[in-house]
């Protein structure tokens, strides 16, 4: 079973002894009706269609390249990138079995291996929270998009994460905690200033909120409660504290309440 800890190593997939459980966690986040509407919803932005050219980067287990080439049709070209080679096995496989033609490379999106302006459009989707250097993969993307094409990222805020705990001061501990495990928590409402300081045109962000009242699903996606287990085991939080408040999200999702919001930032540009 994935851990807290585990969940936050996205930038280095295949070092992790539970690399499979990274490919379980994106099936089990990108089945959510609230996640296929965000990616269908990036597919229309990008201006995806019928033979177009359309770079993933950090494209996981391939759904959505896979949905891209469905768009860009027979005529058109797409390409997922992943620097993990578990993700990029996946992704050939679940091409192969949904027969559709999607080349898949493992690779750095530090270093893309295209010519300048190969596409119509580039996106990465929730990879950006997780970069170390944000600015260098932003450019490789922008280099590899045609003049007049389109980059477009989307990212959680974790610094817009709402949980209704009974007790606010714990909570907000806790949740601080959480956020700060994510190498770049702010990633959502820093998208907008990154492309436009990378001199993209026309940069707009589409915030959205998501909510789920399903604490077994928030469980089994690793964040609850067990941040507040390692908050103990660090010794920044009390037996008696992480208890109270381990008990209190299960008392809430006993009596229906439990409510946690999410927030999203898509940005999109064009290129000059
Ligand atoms: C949270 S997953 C998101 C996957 C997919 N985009 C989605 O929305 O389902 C982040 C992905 O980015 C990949 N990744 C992380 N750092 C990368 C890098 N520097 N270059 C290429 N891929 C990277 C990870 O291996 C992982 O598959």
């Amino acid at each position: 079973m994935m851990t807290q800890t585990d969940i936050y190593h996205w930038s280095e997939v295949d070092k992790s002894p539970l690399a499979e459980d990274f490919v379980n966690y994106l099936d089990m986040v990108t089945a959510l009706k609230g996640t296929q509407e965000r990616k269908h919803e990036s597919y229309q932005v990008m201006g995806a269609k019928e033979g177009g050219s359309y770079l993933d980067l950090g494209c996981g287990t391939g759904d959505d390249a896979i949905e891209l080439a469905k768009i860009a049709g027979p005529s058109g070209r797409v390409v997922g990138v992943d620097n993990s080679a578990v993700m990029i096995s996946e992704a050939q496989q679940k091409a192969q079995k949904a027969g559709v033609d999607v080349e898949f490379y493992q690779g750095s999106g530090e270093a893309l291996e295209f010519a300048d302006n190969s596409f119509d459009a580039c996106r990465a989707d929730r990879v950006f929270q997780h970069l170390p250097d944000r600015k260098v993969v932003l450019a490789e993307m922008i280099r590899v998009t045609r003049s007049g094409g389109r980059v477009l990222i989307n990212d959680p805020d974790y610094g817009g994460r709402m949980v209704d705990g009974y007790n606010r001061e714990l909570t907000d501990k806790i949740l601080t905690f959480m956020n700060n495990r994510v190498r770049n928590p702010w990633a959502g409402r820093q998208n907008y200033r990154l492309l436009k300081e990378a001199g993209l045109l026309e940069v707009a962000s589409s915030p959205r909120l998501s909510a789920s009242t399903n604490f077994e699903r928030a469980k089994r996606l690793g964040r609850f409660p067990d941040a507040a287990r390692i908050m103990q085991e660090q010794g920044v939080l009390t037996e008696e504290e992480a208890n109270t408040w381990i008990a209190d999200m299960e008392r809430s999702a006993e009596a229906g309440y439990f409510f946690c919001v999410v927030a999203s930032f898509m940005v999109c540009g064009v290129k000059p």
